[in-house]
């Protein structure tokens, strides 16, 4: 069994919500230290005893998790001010009392767990994939030259955790901004071989409302994504190819 430190506790306050349509509170709560722990078994430990600090008994936490080693995007949310995942932050590395609440950009649908649909339509308006007929053996895949699959590769580290939008003052309610994850998945598809196909596709729906002239270089997004991913980079390149494909079309080639 692991062993506890008896007197040291962690302190949280948790903004909560009931349903989408409900007021946000919030709710403190108190529990044992336990050397390495992080937000999400801290949120388990809630769960198991579902009672506040000022020994009040309430409903348990819910949360959304998955992979819990930073791969899926799942357990997204604000840590203390800062829009990260639950499953990497660790206790001791926090200040306290940890605040915890909901990303702001997503509709929740209940405590921690938002709905992160409109990242997931935005890809769908990209067409973030490569189209391949399963209907019989295509046999192996174009090659990607080694200096492409470099930079591509660490684009496709995405896990639409949903940060950079969170992070990025352009997306809000008010716009249709589709935010900084899918126009890098652009850059993406259009460099495989394959993907590139549909590259004029891409484009033009980035040229649409909500693409990417909804960028207003606040480079918030690049610098609080936790891949790494060199959005401001991928955003730069595709105004380039978004201009050249413009004037393209001006002149009908
Ligand atoms: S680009 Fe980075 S911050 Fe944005 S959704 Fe993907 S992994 Fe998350
Ligand atoms: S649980 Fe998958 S990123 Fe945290």
């Amino acid at each position: 069994m692991a062993e506890t430190t008896a007197a040291k506790t962690v302190k949280f306050i948790i903004t909560r919500q009931d349903n989408p349509e409900s007021k946000s509170y919030t709710e403190e709560f108190e529990i044992p230290y336990r050397p390495n722990m992080n937000v999400i078994s801290s949120l388990m430990e809630i769960q198991r005893n579902p009672k506040q600090a000022n020994g009040e008994g309430t409903t348990p936490v819910c949360w959304e998790s998955n992979c819990l080693e930073e791969v899926c995007g799942a357990c997204s949310m604000v840590i203390n001010g800062k829009p990260r995942q639950a499953c990497s932050a660790l206790i001791d590395k926090l200040e306290q009392p940890v605040r915890i609440a909901p990303m702001s950009t997503f509709p929740v649908m209940r405590d921690l767990v938002i709905d992160r649909g409109r990242m997931f339509n935005a890809l769908k308006k990209v067409k973030a994939w490569i189209p391949i007929d399963g209907t019989y053996d295509l046999g192996p895949g174009p090659r990607m030259a080694e200096s492409t699959r470099q930079w591509a590769y660490e684009l496709s580290k995405c896990m639409t955790c949903g940060v950079c939008l969170e992070s990025c003052p352009n997306v809000n309610e008010k716009t249709d901004f589709i935010g900084p994850a899918a126009i890098s998945q652009v850059r993406l598809f259009n460099s495989h071989p394959t993907g590139e196909m549909n590259k004029d596709e891409r484009l033009d729906t980035l040229m649409s409302d909500g693409g990417i002239e909804g960028c207003g270089n606040s480079q918030n997004c690049v610098r609080s994504c936790p891949k790494g991913i060199p959005l401001t980079t991928s955003i730069a390149a595709l105004n380039a190819d978004t201009t050249k494909h413009l004037f393209k079309k001006w002149l009908g080639a």
